[in-house]
């Protein structure tokens, strides 16, 4: 994507506006599955929540990724974009019987679970169907990954995956159910991981829990999960996870068990693919500090305030001439902690000047909320010389949608 086609996006579309780059997400799609089949035999379930646009999702399944899903709305999206149901796999802590009858019913590829009274409940639910649920079981392998604390989630004590010392218990109670059938162990540390030590760490412990499954009899397995949480590059010259190093720390997972690993990428595939346009609505000067206010917030683009993401930022089209200066670009949101960037160098950052917050693709609009009432952004697919809408900016009456001022009331009586 070039500044010209930005420029005109903008221009066309308005601001705030997600682009997304479809070249880029077909390089890294590649790039990421070569890595992969280079050592092991490999499924790659894109993780949806990472930007669920129908578009992203359209694009992704077309490369033939499955989907790695976290609730009934990710499933109906994935069917809608055209993802067999047999290559979708359900994660998630929490799902409620709707979404678990709904999965069972759709021939789901596998629902992972996270603990006893999830598998119990899935197993009774298929019984209840007449169907059998394909089970897999996410460990919480104790393993920390080195990355931001909301995003660490292998580590005991946490709210994800089921203890190691439980694991065999509940694998041997799935086996023996008439309606289940234990067909993966895995696990997902982290999101944002940038070193290959703690997949490393935690496909060891994956390798050993198989061994012992099969040493009790357990033959069903048909894959290891090895989860999502490769990390992307928020700024120039930032430490990554190469794909071919994470292969590596993993393969052993492979070599150990002889089954195919199936992996979950979100923001691998899609955060360096999207930019969020901005404009400055005005500069201000206060307290010693200098402000360039966008016409963009916390609303759109939540990563900087609620995990303190610097994502990089740059002028679109700078103007000739113009010396850098030092700001803070915050958004319209009556929030202190509502900015996009702080003691940003930038030139250019006039009123009016188009401002380009770079590896937006993952976690950026799929976050977007409509505080403060506003309207959330529109969503433009680039591909080379052209470009779509792929999500309009929504309407002032979205905002209201399902709501009334005058509720039909319901009294004691009635709702017994
Ligand atoms: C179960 C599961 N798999 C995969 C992912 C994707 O993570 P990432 O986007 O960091 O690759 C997540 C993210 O939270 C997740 O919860």
């Amino acid at each position: 994507m070039n500044d010209g086609q930005l420029a005109t996006i903008a221009h066309a579309v308005g601001t705030p506006v997600y682009v997304y780059d479809a070249v880029l997400i077909r390089e890294r799609y590649a790039a990421l599955a070569a890595a992969l089949t280079r050592r092991f035999p490999t499924h790659v379930h894109y993780a949806v929540k990472a930007n669920s646009n129908l578009a992203i999702l359209a694009l992704l399944q077309g490369l033939g990724a499955g989907a790695d899903i976290v609730s009934g709305g990710e499933l109906f999206r994935v069917r809608a974009a055209g993802f067999a149901p047999g290559a979708v796999v359900f994660s998630g802590v929490g799902k409620t019987d709707e979404e678990i009858r709904d999965a069972l019913a759709a021939g789901i590829g596998m629902i992972n679970v996270e603990s006893e009274a999830e598998a119990e409940r899935v197993a009774a639910l298929a019984a209840a169907a007449g169907c059998t649920a394909r089970i897999g079981i996410r460990v919480n392998p104790d393993v920390l990954a080195e990355t931001h604390p909301y995003t660490q989630t292998g580590a005991k004590g946490m709210k994800f995956g089921v203890p190691l010392d439980r694991v065999s218990v509940l694998a041997r109670r799935v086996a023996d159910h008439p309606h289940a059938t234990l067909v993966c162990i895995g696990m997902h540390i982290g999101s944002q991981i940038i070193a290959g030590a703690p997949y490393r760490a935690g496909a060891e412990r994956l390798a050993s829990l198989v061994a012992s499954l099969r040493a009790d009899g357990i033959t069903t397995l048909e894959a290891v999960d090895v989860g999502g949480g490769l990390g992307i590059a928020y700024h120039a010259g930032a430490a990554v996870l190469d794909p071919e190093d994470f292969a590596d720390a993993v393969a052993p997972l492979h070599d150990a068990t002889g089954l195919p690993i199936l992996v979950e990428p979100g923001r691998y595939l899609v955060g360096p693919a999207g930019v969020l346009l901005t404009r400055v609505l005005f500069r201000k000067q206060a307290g010693g500090r200098d402000f360039a206010i966008a016409d963009a917030g916390m609303n759109d683009l939540l990563r900087p305030s609620l995990y303190q993401a610097i994502h990089p930022i740059r002028v679109v089209g700078t103007a000739a001439g113009a010396s850098p200066e030092e700001m803070d670009v915050v958004g319209p949101i009556c929030e202190t902690g509502d900015f996009l960037g702080l003691r940003r160098e930038l030139a250019g950052a006039t009123a009016g000047a188009l401002l380009a917050i770079e590896a937006a693709g993952a976690y950026g609009f799929s976050m977007s909320s409509q505080y403060n009432s506003r309207r959330r952004p529109a969503e433009v697919l680039v591909d080379g010389d052209r470009w779509g809408v792929v999500r309009s900016r929504e309407r002032l009456e979205d905002l209201t949608a399902g709501e009334t001022a005058t509720p039909r009331w319901r009294h004691e009586e009635e709702a017994a």
